[in-house]
């Protein structure tokens, strides 16, 4: 049984660390957005444990001609609690929450090893693949939180 709830910026670190920057500092995984006013972290546990994050905050990519947008950020689950579900069920949390202020648009910087993760989760690509040292390649995804097919 996973259990989804908010949780503070501090509590994303970890798994931030061993997941997505295991290679970097702790500090490497603070993000300067984490504080601000309408950023929020959600995070899945199982049987207790955290085992999923990701973060949201309030900022607008400069293609998308919508003025209001969330991105998402520093999306993980730990490796042994992957296919269960617990990543879905985050974003699926979170976007209640963004629509609950107003916003219907959701946009990342997703990994392009992940990417088929994103599109089973209803986000499209938008224009080319790009590096993002020294994590890897990249592709921004975005999607439409209302339940009309939209495409920019
Ligand atoms: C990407 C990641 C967050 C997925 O988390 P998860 O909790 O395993 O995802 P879920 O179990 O909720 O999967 C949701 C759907 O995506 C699919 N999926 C999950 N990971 C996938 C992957 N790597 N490739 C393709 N499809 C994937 C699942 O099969 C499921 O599809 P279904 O509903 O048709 O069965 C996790 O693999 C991860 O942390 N990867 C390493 C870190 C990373 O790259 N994060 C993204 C940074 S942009």
């Amino acid at each position: 049984m996973i259990e989804i709830r908010q949780i503070e910026p501090r509590m994303t670190y970890g798994i931030r660390h061993s997941v997505l920057r295991p290679h970097q500092t702790l500090e490497d995984c603070k993000h300067d957005t984490d504080h601000e006013d309408h950023a929020f972290h959600v995070g899945a546990y199982y049987q207790g444990k955290l085992v999923s994050i990701a973060s949201f905050c309030m900022e607008k990519h400069p293609d998308f001609p919508v003025e209001k947008q969330y991105r998402l950020r520093a999306m993980a689950t730990l490796e042994d609690f992957r296919m269960l579900g617990a990543g879905r069920l985050v974003v699926n949390y979170a976007e209640e929450l963004i629509k609950e202020q107003g916003v219907n648009f959701l946009w990342c910087n997703g990994r392009t090893t992940v990417q088929e993760y994103y599109s089973k989760l209803g986000f499209k690509v938008h224009g080319k693949v790009f590096d993002y040292p020294p994590i890897g390649l990249h592709i921004v995804m975005f999607k439409y939180l209302d339940f009309i097919e939209a495409d920019i």
